[in-house]
C-alpha cells in the first residue's frame, strides 16, 4: 500500500484512478478517515467490508463531489432535502434518500435507501471531483476502522485499523488530523419530515432553521436498518464507564475545568466542545497505547455539538443512544 503526504494534483489523480481500477483509498474527510471504493465495483465494495470485518447488511456512504450526482443516485428527493444539501453540502451531512438503480446491494446492505454525503475536505473533495471526471459516479466509504472500533481523526490511526489488511495497489492519502473529529450527522429524508439517525456537528438547530420547524427525532419504531445504532460502537479496547469516580490507573477525560481525580490518568481536557469533538477519538486511543483498562469520561452537558459528542461518549460506554 501506498501513503501519499501532502498530495500534488498529479497524486489525487493517480489515487481517482486507483479507485477506478478498483483499488482501496484511504481518505481524509472533515469528519474522520474514510475507507473508499468505486460505489459501483462490486468486488471492491466487498473488500471493504471484508477488512472491516462489518456484516454485509450495514450499507455505506456514498461520496460525491457534485450535487447533480444527488439525482443520479437517488429518486423522489424531497424538497427539504435538497435544501439542506443546498445548505450544508460541502458539509458534515449525510442525507439517505430512495435510491436509483445505479446503486447496488453491496453498498447499501439490500435497503432502497442510500447515504449520501459531500464532504468539505478538499482532498476528499479533489479526489471525489477526479473521480467524476474519469466517468466514476460516487465514492462507497465508511470510516476506516474495523467494525465497532473508533473511527480514526489521523493517518497513524488508519494504519493501526487496517493497515496491515490493505493491498500493494491500495493507497492512504495523508491530510492531518481531522478538524471536526466525529462522523456526520446521518438524517433520513425518506419521508415528510426528517429524522436525525446520528447526531453530528450539523445540528437539530442548524436542520431546524434550515427549513422551518420540522424535525422529527428517531423513535425505536423506525425500521430503518443503522449500524451505529448497535450497543456497542466507536469502542476503544478499554472499558469507558461514565462518570468522574476514576481511581488510581484509570484513565480521565473531561472538559478543561474538571479536575482530575487522584491518581488517574488525564487523557484530554479540551478546553471547547469543539475541541472534545475534534479529539474525542484520539483521547481514546491514547488510553489503548498507554494499555489503561479502565476510561472515565465526563460527557460534556448541553444541545448542539455536546450532544453529538455525548451520543459517541454512551455508545462507547455502550449505552443506549440518547
Ligand atoms: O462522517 C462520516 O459520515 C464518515 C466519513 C468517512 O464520511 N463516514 C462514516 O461511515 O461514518 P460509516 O460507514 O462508518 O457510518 C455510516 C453509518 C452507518 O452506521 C450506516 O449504517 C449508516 O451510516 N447508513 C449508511 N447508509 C444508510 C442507509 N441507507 N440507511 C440507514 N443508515 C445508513
Ligand atoms: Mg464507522
Amino acid at each position: 500500500m501506498e501513503i501519499i503526504g501532502n498530495p500534488t494534483q498529479f497524486e489525487i489523480k493517480k489515487a481517482a484512478r486507483a479507485l477506478m481500477d478498483g483499488h482501496l483509498v484511504g481518505f481524509p474527510t472533515e469528519t474522520v478517515y474514510g475507507l473508499g471504493a468505486d460505489a459501483r465495483n462490486i468486488d471492491a465494495v466487498r473488500q471493504i467490508y471484508k477488512i472491516k470485518g462489518r456484516p454485509s447488511n450495514h450499507p455505506l456512504i456514498v461520496h460525491i463531489s457534485s450535487i447533480k450526482q444527488l439525482d443520479h443516485l437517488t429518486i423522489e428527493i424531497p424538497e427539504y432535502a435538497r435544501k439542506l444539501a443546498l445548505d450544508f453540502w460541502p458539509g458534515p451531512l449525510t442525507l439517505i434518500l430512495k435510491r436509483s438503480n445505479l446503486i447496488n446491494d453491496q453498498v447499501t446492505g439490500g435497503q432502497n435507501t442510500v447515504g449520501i454525503r459531500m464532504p468539505a475536505h478538499p482532498i476528499a473533495l479533489g479526489l471525489l471531483s477526479n473521480f467524476e471526471k474519469i466517468g466514476g459516479i460516487g465514492v462507497a466509504a465508511p470510516s476506516a476502522n474495523k467494525f465497532g472500533a473508533v473511527s480514526p481523526t489521523t493517518v497513524s490511526a488508519v494504519l493501526d485499523e487496517i493497515g496491515a489488511e490493505l493491498r500493494p495497489n491500495d493507497m492512504i492519502i495523508d491530510g492531518g488530523q481531522c478538524s471536526l473529529g466525529i462522523e456526520s450527522t446521518i438524517l433520513n429524508c425518506t419521508e415528510n419530515l426528517p429524522i436525525i439517525l446520528r447526531p453530528g456537528i450539523v445540528t437539530t438547530e442548524l436542520i431546524q432553521n434550515s427549513i422551518g420547524n420540522k424535525l422529527r427525532n428517531k423513535t425505536s419504531g423506525d425500521k430503518i436498518h443503522f449500524s451505529g445504532s448497535f450497543r456497542y460502537h466507536y469502542s476503544p479496547r478499554a472499558v469507558v464507564v461514565i462518570g468522574h469516580s476514576a481511581g488510581v490507573g484509570d484513565g480521565f477525560i473531561a472538559m478543561s475545568n474538571i479536575k482530575t481525580p487522584r491518581g488517574a490518568i488525564r487523557l484530554g481536557a479540551p478546553d471547547s466542545i469543539e475541541n472534545f469533538a475534534r479529539d474525542l477519538y484520539l483521547f481514546l486511543r491514547l488510553a489503548d497505547k498507554l494499555k489503561v483498562k479502565k476510561i472515565f469520561v465526563s460527557p460534556p452537558k448541553g444541545s448542539g455539538i455536546a450532544l453529538a459528542v455525548s451520543d459517541r461518549i454512551f455508545k462507547a460506554a455502550g449505552q443506549k443512544n440518547l
